[in-house]
């Protein structure tokens, strides 16, 4: 009987039609093109551009292990790994968090508090990795198994997380934005879609290792070696994050101001506005435990 009602699980997935994940967008032709937090009119539609949240980050991890290498969650070897992209004030203020209580996925809120003493409750219905199957995406899914990783949790609670946190902070991913016709979870698809779009813009280990900076356990780098090389194929300095007194590199973030949607529109890069955490010299760039990586194609 639980094998039948397995298999009836297997077949539906494998069943699922796969069912366009982006948003309307016609009715954004013909208005004022800007990037955001550079208009020098009012943006009226938030479907068509980012009013809210206009400094958008494109966030990246390295991490040396997952924590969960018994169950095969590795790390993509020869890459840095997804984090999010991340809406910021055009001040570089935070845009909000858990914006809409409707869309709240996250089985593991953080903060569970938010600073206006709402408390986010956590999300115990299906996974959002049972939404992308809904869709018909294996593809996306194994990409995300690929390369958004998380570290002492499921990816897929990692992935949900940066949905409720973020995303229900960007007008163009409101419900609204998909109709008519919208389904369900649709925008979290697209979310994800997105997350994976704009993380193919920079493939920060191989641009790292074009100037020499490869993952080592016995040399350090400089922060203006790891910057410069970085602002060489990008115009833009990003803001390094480091833990250990700033002194192990555990993340990028390459911010931008876009034009139109971010599902569709452009990514311009920008200086961080934000001080780096990591030292000025003796970073360490850590090589990854060798169990803890798998071999990928990109
Ligand atoms: C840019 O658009 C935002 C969002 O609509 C608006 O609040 C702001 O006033 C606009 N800026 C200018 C200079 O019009
Ligand atoms: C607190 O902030 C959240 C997220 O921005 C918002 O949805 C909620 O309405 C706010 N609650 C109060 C009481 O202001
Ligand atoms: C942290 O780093 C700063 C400068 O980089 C140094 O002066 C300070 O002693 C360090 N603190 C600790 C606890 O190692
Ligand atoms: C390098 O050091 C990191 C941090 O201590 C460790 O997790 C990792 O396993 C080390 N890698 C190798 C190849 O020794």
């Amino acid at each position: 009987m639980l094998s039948l009602v397995i298999l009836g699980v297997l077949v539906s997935v494998v069943h699922a039609e796969f069912y366009p994940t982006y948003p309307n967008i016609e009715r954004c032709v013909g208005l004022p093109v800007q990037y955001s937090c550079e208009n020098t009119t009012v943006v009226t539609d938030s479907c068509c551009n980012v009013v809210q949240g206009g400094l958008v980050l494109q966030a990246q991890f390295w991490n040396t292990y997952t924590g969960l290498e018994s169950h095969a969650q590795l790390l993509p070897k020869g890459s840095w790994g997804i984090h999010s992209i991340i809406p910021l004030n055009c001040d570089g203020t935070t845009a909000g968090q858990y914006c809409d209580p409707g869309r709240q996925y996250d089985p593991k809120p953080l903060p569970s508090t938010l600073s206006n003493g709402t408390v986010i409750d956590p999300y115990k219905g299906p996974s959002v990795r049972q939404f992308i199957q809904e869709f018909g995406r294996s593809d996306l899914l194994h990409y995300m198994d690929t390369f958004w990783i998380n570290q002492g949790a499921p990816n897929e609670d990692l992935w949900a997380h940066e949905f409720s946190i973020h995303a229900t902070c960007t007008s163009a991913f409101d419900v609204a934005c998909y109709e008519p016709g919208y389904k369900k979870h649709q925008e979290v698809v697209n979310f994800f879609e997105t997350v994976v779009k704009v993380f193919q813009m920079y493939p920060t280990y191989d641009i790292l290792v074009a100037s020499g900076i490869v993952p080592s356990n016995t040399t350090t780098y400089t922060r203006a070696q790891i910057t410069n090389a970085l602002y060489s194929q990008t115009g833009a300095d990003p803001w390094l994050n480091c833990y250990d007194n700033g002194t192990v590199l555990k993340e990028i973030r390459y911010f931008h101001h876009v034009l139109g949607t971010e599902q569709y529109g452009h990514f311009k890069p920008l200086d961080s506005i934000i001080s780096s955490t990591c030292a000025e010299t003796g970073i360490w760039y850590y090589e990854r435990t060798p169990t803890s990586e798998k071999a990928v194609s990109d």
